[in-house]
């Protein structure tokens, strides 16, 4: 008895508790007159998700005033005293009677003030729920009239929700990020991430006063460089105004979603970092500079960059240019630009007509160079635009300056000095370039548009629905023949291991002088590839053997005792499969981190497949293409079936290498995580594009479904030929060529010639099945297993297909098939819209 009222006098200590506490020293968001904040008291905002106090960032022990995200202190988003630390921890934070808060150091001095004034004398600060601390007349809380001073205005490194970029016109004020000096250190460090508000408004970095990376300018749905932000729908909306009051652009969470900052890092890297609160971590959704072709004005003036190039020369110039120093050119030292070839033939006449000869040269897919000195008009039409270039010889080219309107694209923005910074993106926009008569192609002709595609038809719809059917039913037949039909297919690659995993020796470590011996000092003409993380550089052994290089960028390495770096390579070391590339060797010297893998002739998928030239594409005939799409699947298979199942996370074709033979390597587990108990929710970088729905939705929750979805987009881009956007344009695309029976005229890439029948009917099986994978419900997609095995049928005679269809409709008529089937459906919106 005694005990049991012990414990039930405990538990309500334990229920009470908090609520006592809460009741003494009540957790305010508001410093008023008469108090102050002390070393180690804090303002925590009403709803609790934002905490002002003092703080020591990183490995330093200088104590600063700063505000940061309840969930994670580390993610401190604004800093008072970023270059004036107080010493010890005798700061205090007060607000004076005259409207300023100040903050004090032990002997009364002052470290820092908001030097905002007051009428009243009863000023006090709040911090919001919005992260926002603001300073404002006591008598008359919650007007915003009454704010005499708030932190939003002076941005530290991070941009919040409701925080802007950009210029006040009337004050003059300019609000911009500032980088942190170091991790340790948030004095005012080298760059700044400003917006550019002539010309279209755009997000510059700048290391003192040169730019290093610009977004592209804002085009009405999105900065023309980065079009995968219109995928953060669900999680943010932008905002970018331009009055004559001011402009800004700034973003809004929506209520809800998961808490989301934008951080310029101490390396000038804008980041999009988005809370898990499962893992507790922040995830990166974007950043930027993502690859080589983001340098501000790497390929110069009038250059184009692609950093989907075939060879390690980024650069072209544009048609009708050439490099204006050839031997600097040939030395890939790019930044000199081009020039033009042909004179233009322009002359205005004092009478302000204009006699030309010169026409335009469209350039598609591009993020829009540089705007600072262009001229805007957005109340005329783009054929308006293209008169009144023509009309004005100092027009050297033009584009669009609103895409709203989707086909309809209005505004007009126009070019008269050097066009920089120019490069290829996907779902970029379109560039008209003037150009003399000679340059352009001789028959101009319309541009080569997709064709229009009618509505689905009912009767074909319905024929749809029963395919469908026979689909699902198939699906469901090899689930319930899992065990047989299984082991059969694994056998078909002898390198897997029946049960247990072996445990090979590691791979060898090897020093840094030998890799430098290798790749000649990673020399640039030894460069095969290069990713936003790494540069890969051929390296040749003493006897002859050639290896590939793979070298982490340093600044991207966020581990520094690089525990991180070797647990995966143990894990890559035990992944032996013909599907997967092989890991050689690692080195970890210093801040380096290599990997050497097998060398690859043929390099990666994404260039084969996504070739500019349509002879490049041919080269990977039909029969290639299906051999890669089953060692793909294959390989994903193997890596889900080990006893500790890898999730690869960041499949796409430029992790697919081909060697000799064109056999399908899948390669970079930099981002792959075994998968085992009390690790289920392992850091998740994944590309855009071929992201699972899920894991954007309803945050992380990271499946072996997920590599299921993205195999399925890489599916469709190999027989396509076409990268599927962060809208997935792609997908929706085949489903509908699909649905309607057109693969054949509507989705295989036609570069790559017409199958025969045979060829056709796997392809279409290949779809059929790259459809199964990217269903919106993880549920609803196959496993790994089942693809290797719907892939693997033998489907090249059409009497064997129809008995196995019929076969599957005799199953899918059995109770059990038949509610399956049904259900499966029903959560399967694609067929069906
Ligand atoms: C802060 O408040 C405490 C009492 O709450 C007071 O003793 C102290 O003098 C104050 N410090 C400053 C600098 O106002
Ligand atoms: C307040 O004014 C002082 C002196 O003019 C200046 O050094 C300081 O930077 C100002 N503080 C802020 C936050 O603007
Ligand atoms: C003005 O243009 C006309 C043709 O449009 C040409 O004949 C004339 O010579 C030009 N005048 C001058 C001053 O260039
Ligand atoms: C804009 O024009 C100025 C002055 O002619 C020039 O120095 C600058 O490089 C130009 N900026 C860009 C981005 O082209
Ligand atoms: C040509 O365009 C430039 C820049 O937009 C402008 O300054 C200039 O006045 C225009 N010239 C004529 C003749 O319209």
């Amino acid at each position: 008895m005694d005990t049991i009222f012990v414990h039930l006098l405990l538990l309500s200590f334990m229920i009470l508790r908090p609520i006592a506490i809460a009741a003494d020293v009540p957790e305010s968001d508001t410093l008023g007159k008469g108090r102050n904040i002390t070393d180690g008291e804090t303002l925590v905002s009403a709803d609790g998700t934002f905490t002002l106090g003092f703080f020591s960032p990183g490995a330093s022990t200088k104590r600063y005033l700063g505000i940061w995200f309840s969930a994670s202190s580390v993610a401190v988003c604004w800093v008072a005293n970023g270059g004036r630390p107080v010493n010890g921890n005798s700061g205090v934070l007060v607000v004076r009677d005259t409207g300023s808060l100040l903050l004090l150091d032990g002997s009364g001095q002052t470290i820092w003030s908001s030097n905002s004034t007051s009428s009243s004398s009863s000023a006090e600060a709040q911090l919001l729920n919005s992260g926002n601390l603001v300073v404002r007349d006591g008598g008359s809380s919650s007007s915003s009239d009454a704010i005499l001073w708030q932190s939003f205005d002076h941005p530290s490194n991070t941009l919040l929700s409701g925080m802007k970029l950009g210029k006040n016109k009337w004050t003059g004020a300019e609000w911009y990020l500032t980088s942190w000096r170091s991790a340790d250190d948030p004095s005012p460090g080298a760059y700044r991430r400003a917006l550019d508000t002539s010309g279209l408004p755009e997000l510059v970095v700048w290391e003192g006063n040169v730019r290093t990376y610009r977004t592209g300018p804002w085009n009405g749905r999105w900065f023309s460089g980065v079009p995968e932000v219109s995928a953060y729908r669900n999680l943010i909306w932008y905002q970018v105004t331009t009055s004559p009051a001011e402009v800004s652009y700034g973003y809004t969470s929506n209520p809800g979603a998961a808490l989301t900052r934008v951080v310029l890092t101490d390396a000038g890297v804008a980041k999009r970092l988005v809370w898990d609160a499962g893992a507790r971590t922040w995830q990166t959704f974007f950043q930027g500079p993502r690859d080589v072709c983001d340098a501000y004005g790497k390929c110069g003036a009038f250059g184009l960059c692609d950093a989907g190039a075939a060879s390690t020369w980024f650069c072209t110039c544009l048609t009708g240019f050439s490099p204006a120093s050839p031997p600097a050119w040939s030395l890939r030292d790019t930044s000199g630009g081009c020039k033009r070839n042909v004179k233009l033939d322009c002359a205005n006449n004092g009478s302000g007509t204009t006699t030309t000869t010169d026409g335009f040269l469209l350039v598609r897919g591009v993020k829009l160079p540089d705007t600072h000195n262009a001229t805007v008009d957005m109340s005329i039409t783009v054929e308006d635009c293209a008169a009144r270039c023509l009309a004005n010889c100092s027009c050297l080219a033009y584009a669009a300056a609103d895409i709203r309107g989707g086909d309809v694209r209005s505004g007009c923005v126009m070019w008269t000095d050097d066009i920089v910074d120019l490069r290829y993106v996907d779902k970029g926009q379109d560039l008209y370039l003037r150009l003399a008569r000679s340059e352009l192609p001789a028959a101009a002709g319309p541009s080569p548009q997709r064709p229009f595609r009618t509505a689905p038809v009912v009767g074909a719809s319905a024929a749809a629905v029963a395919v469908v059917l026979i689909v699902l039913s198939v699906v469901l037949v090899i689930r319930r023949r899992r065990r047989p039909i299984i082991p059969a297919a694994q056998s078909a690659s002898p390198s897997v291991p029946s049960t247990e995993l072996r445990r090979p020796p590691s791979v060898p470590s090897v020093d840094l002088s030998s890799l430098r011996r290798a790749t000649n000092d990673f020399s640039a003409d030894n460069v095969i590839g290069r990713g936003g993380f790494s540069t890969v550089f051929e390296g040749n052994l003493a006897d002859g053997t050639k290896v590939a290089v793979k070298r982490l960028t340093q600044s991207y390495l966020t581990d520094g005792g690089g525990e991180t770096f070797m647990r995966e390579v143990e894990v890559m070391s035990e992944l032996k499969h013909e599907n997967l590339a092989r890991l050689l060797a690692y080195c970890k010297d210093g801040n380096e981190r290599i990997l050497v893998y097998e060398y690859m002739e043929n390099r990666s998928l994404n260039l084969c497949i996504f070739a500019r030239d349509a002879n490049q594409r041919a080269v990977l005939n039909w029969e290639r293409r299906l051999e890669i799409i089953v060692g793909v699947a294959r390989g994903v298979a193997y890596l889900h079936g080990l006893s500790k199942v890898v999730i690869h996370r960041d499949l796409k074709p430029s992790n697919v290498l081909l060697d000799g033979n064109w056999r399908a390597k899948i390669a970079d587990f930099g981002t792959a995580k075994v998968f085992v108990d009390g690790q289920t929710n392992p850091t998740l970088v994944q590309t855009e594009g071929y992201r699972a729905p899920e894991y954007t939705a309803r945050g992380p929750s990271l499946t072996l479904k997920c590599d299921v979805y993205s195999f399925g987009v890489v599916l469709i881009e190999i027989v396509s030929g076409q990268r599927n956007s962060s809208n997935q344009t792609l997908v929706s695309d085949a489903r509908e060529s699909w649905s309607q029976n057109k693969i054949k005229e509507n989705l295989l890439d036609p570069a790559v010639g017409q199958p025969g029948p045979e060829i056709l009917l796997r392809l279409e099986r290949c779809v059929q099945v790259g459809l199964l994978c990217v269903q919106q419900s993880p549920a609803d997609r196959p496993s790994m297993a089942e693809v290797v095995a719907m892939l693997t049928v033998n489907g090249t005679s059409s009497s064997q297909i129809r008995s196995h269809r019929s076969a599957a409709a005799a199953a899918a008529a059995t109770p059990l098939a038949t509610q399956d089937a049904s259900s499966g459906a029903h959560g399967d919106s694609i067929y069906l819209t």
